[in-house]
């Protein structure tokens, strides 16, 4: 086993050099040593994550998948077909006497929210599909997890770790507990699959950049990276135009953590950005919220994070877990108080995620 593990280090190096020499040709050898040590010690933990992931069938299909795409980003059709799905809000039917004029928030029980795929032929042939937890546990056995936000990403945190130990009842309500102190990180190792899961407590994008350079000193990298800030620059800052600088700064820091994640579209850490979801104005619980988080300032944040480049649609390292256009679709009976959804717009985040992942794995 020993040897095997060895085996798999030296070819990741093998694998490195192969990836950091290309590159490094192309760019005329402009790249520092500081540079080139730092992608070899990021292939190192690369291969450590993918090896230990049973997706993969032996590391000679790695070394080999590797030097294939190192270059040119070969993105599957299928990964545009991911994020298209519909939803279905219908009343609940065991709740016939319900008075749903009586307000919205209360209406938000009243409704059942379904979601799925188109069943076309495109789905299927993309196998594009909604994860048991068997195939989601197999899918992240010993990765580790790194969910990094404010409040929406804390509810996907909940969804995803729900998706693997839900049928644990007793457990849920404790990690949920634990989950939901106040402006808190939160740690799990499930030991079932040997995955690790960090949630960090992070409120703001510069709270994100200062996590890609702890990870940076460490020299050690999650497998999966889900982000996602904006709600409290948006509340607090109002300016949209910073808003965009401190997303580039971050775009910055993770190119230059996973210096080749736009060109390697597989077998490189998986990096996600949850967007904002939508605001319905009318229902925000706050006099401050009404006032800062109109539509017209929703829309200038949005349009921050496609002027920020950050994401891959716009040349960026990360992939959307597109979050207006899930909330957008589900709508206002989805929402609460008009910013936090209902847990299935979550849920149907944690199996976009575990597809993009799984697709992205696949070799074309
Ligand atoms: C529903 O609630 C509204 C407002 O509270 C009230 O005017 C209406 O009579 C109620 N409808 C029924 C069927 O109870
Ligand atoms: C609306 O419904 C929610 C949830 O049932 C309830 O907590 C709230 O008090 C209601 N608001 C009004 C104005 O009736
Ligand atoms: C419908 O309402 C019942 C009673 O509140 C609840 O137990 C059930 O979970 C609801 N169904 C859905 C799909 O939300
Ligand atoms: C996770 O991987 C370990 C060893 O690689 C294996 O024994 C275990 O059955 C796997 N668990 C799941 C849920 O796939
Ligand atoms: C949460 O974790 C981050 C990153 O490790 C750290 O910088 C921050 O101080 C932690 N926050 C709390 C409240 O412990
Ligand atoms: C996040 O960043 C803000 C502004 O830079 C800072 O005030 C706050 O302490 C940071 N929070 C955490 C949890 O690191
Ligand atoms: C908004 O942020 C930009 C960039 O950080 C800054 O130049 C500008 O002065 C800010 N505007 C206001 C109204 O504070």
């Amino acid at each position: 086993m020993i040897m095997i593990m060895l085996g798999a280090v030296l070819l990741g190096v093998a694998a490195a050099c192969l990836v950091v020499l290309v590159p490094m040709g192309m760019a005329g050898w402009r790249l520092s040593r500081n540079v080139l040590f730092f992608s070899g010690a990021i292939f190192i933990t690369m291969a450590v994550c993918v090896h230990l992931t049973p997706s993969f069938s032996s590391v000679s299909d790695y070394v080999t998948s590797v030097s294939s795409v190192a270059i040119i980003d070969r993105r599957s059709p299928c990964l545009d077909l991911v994020s298209r799905i519909s939803w279905e809000v219908t009343p609940n039917a065991s709740l016939i006497n319900f008075n749903v004029t009586q307000n919205l928030s209360s209406s938000f029980d009243y409704y059942e929210k379904h979601w799925d795929w188109p069943k076309t032929q495109k789905v299927k042939a993309c196998r594009i599909r909604k994860l048991s937890k068997h195939d989601a546990s197999r899918r992240l056995n010993a990765s580790w997890v790194v969910i990094a936000g404010d409040s929406q990403a804390r509810l996907f945190t909940l969804s995803l770790l729900n998706l693997i130990l839900g049928s644990d009842p007793q457990r849920m309500d404790s990690i949920r507990t634990a989950l939901f102190k106040r402006h808190s990180n939160y740690s799990i190792s499930v030991n079932e699959i040997g995955m690790k899961l960090d949630f960090v407590w992070a409120p703001y994008v510069s709270n994100l950049t200062h996590l890609m350079i702890d990870f940076k000193a460490k020299k050690s990298y999650p497998c999966v990276l889900v982000m996602g800030a904006g709600l409290w620059h948006m509340l607090h800052v109002n300016n949209a135009s910073d808003y965009e600088s401190v997303l580039r700064t971050l775009k910055g820091s993770v190119v230059s953590l996973f210096p080749f994640s736009t060109e390697l579209a597989f077998k490189s850490p998986h990096l996600f950005w949850l967007g904002l979801p939508v605001l319905i104005n009318g229902m925000l619980n706050t006099h401050d919220k009404r006032q800062q988080m109109s539509d017209a300032v929703w829309h200038d944040y949005d349009r921050s994070l496609t002027g920020s480049r950050l994401l891959r649609q716009t040349g960026g390292p990360l992939d959307l877990l597109d979050i207006p256009s899930l909330t957008w679709n589900c709508g206002a009976h989805c929402t609460y108080d008009g910013m936090h959804y209902d847990i299935a717009i979550y849920e149907a985040a944690v199996q976009l995620m575990l597809n993009f992942i799984i697709i992205s794995r696949q070799r074309h």
